[in-house]
């Protein structure tokens, strides 16, 4: 399975044309490194200008609502997404949950309705601290609320990126051994909900604090198919060299 590597710009570039000046220079890395999977999220004004010159890359909204038409003012719905070609959504980041409040009957909801209208779902993750006791557990509890009710005929439609809180944006990173057991134990969780047979094919991802000089540690690690990564996505030269990490492991 190719690497599949995420940029989320959150609320990055402020123009239009700084966001595709981005584009342009990561996609010349997209050209060279065809062996990694790319996606990047920018705001919803720059979703379709994106789309229209994606060449190999793939763009993804960094959210959606959970109705597809009515009267929810400011909202955009999975359906507008699919109509202008976007194919991906990130749901549940752990900005939205803390800055917006949603809540993960909410994310359930918009994960749902997601899936139905025929967009692939990247599904965030993460315990706030380690401090927590059974900060295993918070992630596992979070992910089922999340997925409730999705049918198992859905699950090659989900990405699950794991992203511990305490490492977003913050230059703390997880220890890869500490990555490989929760890796496994967030497989082992969608086994649980899906099946083996159906939860095989579902990508699991690292993002917090990802930079070119660690990708290939978090890569390197058993059952980690991709990265999602902030900040770094904005930087073309640093994501083109992660970029280049994920097409050699
Ligand atoms: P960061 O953000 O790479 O800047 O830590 C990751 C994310 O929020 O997806």
């Amino acid at each position: 399975m190719k690497k599949i590597i995420i940029g989320n710009w959150k609320l990055n570039p402020t123009t239009l044309a700084r966001a595709l000046q981005i584009q342009s220079r990561i996609h010349h890395f997209v050209k060279k490194s065809r062996r990694a999977f790319v996606i990047l999220a920018p705001p919803f004004p720059f979703l379709h200008p994106l789309v229209i010159k994606a060449k190999g890359l793939h763009i993804a909204a960094q959210n959606s609502f959970w109705e597809a038409t009515g009267a929810y003012t400011g909202e955009v719905s999975p359906a507008i997404l699919r109509s202008i070609n976007v194919r991906y959504v990130i749901i549940g980041h752990s900005e939205r949950r803390e800055y917006m409040r949603e809540t993960d009957a909410q994310i359930n909801k918009k994960v749902k309705t997601a899936l139905k209208s025929g967009l692939t779902v990247i599904l965030c993750i993460g315990e706030k601290s380690r401090d927590e006791e059974n900060f295993q557990k918070i992630v596992k509890n979070q992910l089922f609320s999340d997925i409730k009710g999705v049918a198992k005929t859905y699950a090659h439609k989900i990405i699950i990126a794991y992203e511990p809180v305490w490492a977003i944006g913050t230059g703390k990173t997880v220890h890869p051994a500490d990555l490989y057991e929760m890796a496994m134990y967030i497989r082992r969780a969608l086994f649980d909900v899906f099946g083996k047979k159906a939860a095989h094919s579902i990508p699991v991802l690292y993002g917090g604090s990802v930079h070119s000089k660690n990708a290939g540690d978090f890569l390197a690690v058993d059952g980690v198919d991709g990265l999602l990564v902030g900040g770094a996505s904005l930087d073309p030269k640093e994501f083109g060299k992660i970029i280049e990490i994920a097409a050699k492991s």
